[in-house]
């Protein structure tokens, strides 16, 4: 039972977040979910699943209409989510870049809806792992308004592909690596954390292209998931700031690591979304320490052509120049890479999120797209304090 929700005693448990892509497409079995959210589902004319778990993974077609809610569903939404959706003419004449941000951040906000509803699932039928005392409600109040604010942040980002006549991204099916509520609340503070890096690279794309329409929605956007970090930074006893300068990401880093909770095939237009997907990075340390030390890391070389001695482990974390470290004690084992690099925590004090990328060698990057241009396996997710 967890006795207290924001100050519980129970030990948390640190263990999913820094290697959330261990488990990418896994076959986890499925019949001991609770049941689905209900077949009540509208619309939703060409969504197959409207069961929520099936055999294999879960959907999000929630009760209240999502994907395809009715005009009185999004009213609902609105109050659950306390604000409506923006009724300000929808930005239109994007580029095509602006368009692929769109549907990443669609691709990304459906992927949390899912997570959340079966969050708030899981606790509201006390799954074993899920159990709470007294303070239930309080849990399910702050997580029913984040459900419903990402249902309002999905449903957006498709009327917004929609007004410039591009297909709205359609949900997947998904498997999450959690079965308790700690390990659930340290994953979703991993996966907040890549969206709040990933929305700088969003915004700084549309400045790129001149294209200042939307940077005024998702700066607001971005504002509303640092507020949901502090919640799971509360609850995980840590202190609300993470670091003054978040970490950065990019919109490919980002694409790859949802992808690790999507049941593959799964994704009805996926492949409309032009963004690389790196081969999955792996951190095996766990209960990664706020200090200097060697972190274990693997991939999986079969299908890569590459001399695995050619290769450098970067790491990106605050608004800093990436650091490049060696693979070290490096061994092949039926295909698969393990190694140590060193993490330099003191040096440069990798509090919060740091996203780690085996790369083509090189002396140093600039940035963290120069990290993308050259990333083969990737993002290592490592979270510190
Ligand atoms: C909900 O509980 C099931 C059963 O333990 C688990 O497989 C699933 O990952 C949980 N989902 C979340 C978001 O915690
Ligand atoms: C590594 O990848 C190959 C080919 O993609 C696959 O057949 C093999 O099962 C993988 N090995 C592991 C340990 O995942």
């Amino acid at each position: 039972m967890h006795s207290a929700f924001l100050f519980s005693t129970a030990a948390l448990v640190a263990s999913a977040l820094a290697s959330p892509t261990i488990k990418r497409g896994n076959n986890q079995g499925q019949d001991d979910h609770p049941g689905g959210p209900g077949g009540s589902s509208h619309g939703g004319g060409d969504h197959g699943n409207h069961g929520g778990h099936g055999d294999n993974g879960f959907s999000p077609s929630l009760p209240d209409g999502f994907p395809n809610p009715s005009q009185d569903q999004i009213n609902d939404i609105e109050d659950r989510a306390h604000g409506t959706l923006p009724n300000a003419p929808l930005p239109t004449g994007l580029s095509d870049d602006g368009i692929t941000n769109f549907k990443l951040i669609a691709f990304n906000e459906i992927f949390e809806v899912a997570y959340f509803s079966e969050l708030v699932q899981n606790i509201t039928n006390n799954v074993e792992g899920y159990q709470f005392g007294d303070d239930k409600d309080e849990v399910l109040e702050n997580l029913n308004v984040i459900l419903a604010v990402e249902e309002l942040h999905a449903l957006g980002a498709n009327a917004i592909l929609q007004a410039n006549h591009v297909d709205p991204i359609k949900p997947c099916k998904y498997n999450f690596p959690v079965s308790d509520f700690e390990s659930a609340i340290a994953l979703a503070a991993t996966f907040t954390d890549v969206v709040l890096g990933t929305l700088q690279d969003v915004n700084d794309i549309f400045a790129q292209n001149t294209e200042n329409g939307p940077v005024r929605l998702i700066s607001s956007v971005i504002g509303n998931e640092g507020q949901q970090e502090g919640l799971f930074r509360i609850i995980q006893k840590k202190t609300t700031p993470a670091q003054p300068f978040l970490t950065t990401s990019t919109r490919d880093f980002a694409f790859t690591a949802i992808q690790s909770f999507v049941v593959p095939d799964s994704c009805p237009n996926i492949n409309t979304i032009p963004l690389n997907t790196f081969k999955p990075l792996n951190v095996l340390t766990q209960n990664i320490e706020p200090k200097d030390q060697q972190i274990q890391f693997s991939f999986n070389l079969s299908a890569v052509d590459v001399d695995v001695e050619s290769l450098s482990l970067v790491l990106i974390n605050a608004q800093n120049k990436p650091i490049v470290e060696k693979l070290e004690g490096t061994d092949v084992n039926e295909g698969v890479v393990t190694f140590q690099a060193d993490f330099p925590f003191e040096d440069s004090l990798l509090y919060g999120l740091s996203i780690a990328a085996v790369t083509h060698s090189a002396e140093s990057f600039d940035s963290a797209d120069d990290v993308a241009k050259q990333t083969i396996f990737g993002p290592g997710l490592i979270e510190v304090n």
